[in-house]
């Protein structure tokens, strides 16, 4: 088969790896790719947001699948637009992508199939929103309603900060993403990741993972796309995966079926583990960053064979198996990340770290003139299997000590708390 991956991230760098092993896979092109997923596929140059230049593409390379990594092209309906041209692909609909998209959408759905959530409101003006802000007081959380590049949260612990977060909303510092507002009871307890496949109508429970969401040592500074993960998650026993798929995704799918708009594709469900069990705190509907990465590192089945399967609707009958090694990746960053950063340094000693069991996926990474240079905040993903998160960890930190980039930096305590349990 002829494969197009979207996206540049070290997320798709590593479903191209694991792509890369299917024997059903003829040829693979990225678009936009980045220095890594060169190595595997082939770099086109195409504007994604422009769908019919996509569709050009992929009957000009006989494309027979298209898989789409990041958020933002599901949302502005890409696989809709592919659909009707009759090229198959991989993520959820437009309007199934609202998931992500809109978290008053997700509320939505868990008021109508009962799902443990955060008791919410949600606002159109800010007046009620303050009041409701002074009535509910702190710690509360304060949510712009759309896709805001993982900036439109904020966990307020007093009812000061809670109310500058919903001026800032109805005052535009999010564009169209703040025009509404989510105001959601805080939630107490452990945060894990939990990934499922669907097909529209099958659910198929993939693994969990937890990330490191602050930028520094110990779970402080400010919050990134992710600076570590790992997988499994020691929190998520497999009573609670039990129970998570039946009172959460289960629902969820059923729900968007009964709506007349299936959701296929990636369900990412971000859990609050509470002293009252499993809450849903948001759904994403694609691979995590860099959760994704661990979840590779550990499948042990054909990854294009149950991507295949989510488009075809024959998830029933697919299985994914996993190592049962955990698998860690820490993030290493551009001096300055989440803020700004410089670009264009030079990266020496990646290439020789691949090994079994330890794997650099890139994320901005670009080469020029045969040398590596950094191209984004987020660079490389230094991911190793090991016996436990504490071997795992030491295989990672090892390699990340071998790789020489003066501009870069990392967490030093990627895996903390699973070891410390
Ligand atoms: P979200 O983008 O909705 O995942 O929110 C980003 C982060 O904010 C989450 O990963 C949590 O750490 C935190 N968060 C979101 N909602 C809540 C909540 N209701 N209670 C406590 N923390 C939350
Ligand atoms: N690592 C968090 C995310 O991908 O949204």
């Amino acid at each position: 088969m002829n494969l197009l991956l979207i996206g540049s991230g070290g997320r798709e760098h590593a479903l191209a790896w694991a792509l890369a092993k299917s024997p059903k896979l003829t040829r693979l092109y990225a678009a936009p790719g980045n220095a890594g997923i060169a190595k595997v596929a082939e770099l086109c140059s195409l504007d994604v947001s422009d769908h019919a230049a996509v569709i050009d593409f992929c009957r000009d390379k006989n494309i027979d699948f298209v898989i789409v990594g990041p958020e933002a092209p599901l949302v502005a309906g890409l696989v809709d637009d592919l659909d009707a041209a009759g090229i198959k692909s991989f993520g959820p609909s437009k309007a199934a992508a609202q998931l992500e998209g809109s978290k008053a959408f997700t509320k939505g759905v868990c008021d109508e199939a009962n799902i443990p959530t955060a008791g919410y409101g949600r606002f159109t003006s800010e007046a009620p929103a303050l009041a409701y802000v002074r009535d509910k007081g702190a710690p509360i959380v304060v949510k712009a309603d759309g896709l805001a590049a993982g900036k439109g949260v904020v966990v307020a612990m007093t009812t000061q900060e809670a109310e500058d977060a919903v001026q800032a909303c109805f005052s535009g510092s999010f564009g169209d993403a703040g025009a509404e507002v989510v105001i959601e009871e805080f939630l107490e307890g452990e945060e894990a990741s939990f990934f499922v496949l669907s097909d529209g109508r099958n659910a198929l429970a993939l693994a969990t993972a937890q990330d490191h969401k602050r930028a520094h040592d110990g779970d402080e500074g400010p919050n990134t796309g992710g600076m570590g993960a790992y997988s499994p998650a020691p929190v998520m026993t497999d009573a609670l995966v039990a129970d998570v798929m039946a009172r959460i995704i289960e629902p969820t799918i059923a729900t968007l079926a009964a709506r007349g708009t299936p959701f296929k594709g990636v369900l990412y469900a971000g859990l609050m583990i509470t002293a009252n069990g499993p809450k849903l705190i948001e759904y994403n509907t694609r691979f995590g960053d860099p959760e994704c990465q661990v979840l590779m590192m550990r499948l042990d089945s054909d990854l294009l064979d149950l991507l295949l399967a989510s488009a075809e609707g024959t998830l029933d009958k697919a299985t994914a198996a996993w190592k049962d090694e955990v698998a860690l990746t820490v993030v290493m960053a551009a001096k300055g990340y989440p803020g700004s950063y410089e670009k264009g340094t030079r990266i020496e000693g990646v290439e020789p770290l691949s090994s079994d069991g330890l794997e650099v996926f890139h994320a901005g990474t670009r080469s020029e003139g045969g040398n590596l240079l950094a191209n984004g905040g987020r660079v490389l993903n230094v991911t190793a299997l090991g016996a436990t998160v504490a071997d795992a960890q030491r295989k990672a930190y090892e390699a990340v000590a071998k790789i020489d980039w003066p501009e870069g930096f990392c967490r030093t305590d990627i895996g903390w708390r699973a070891i410390a349990r």
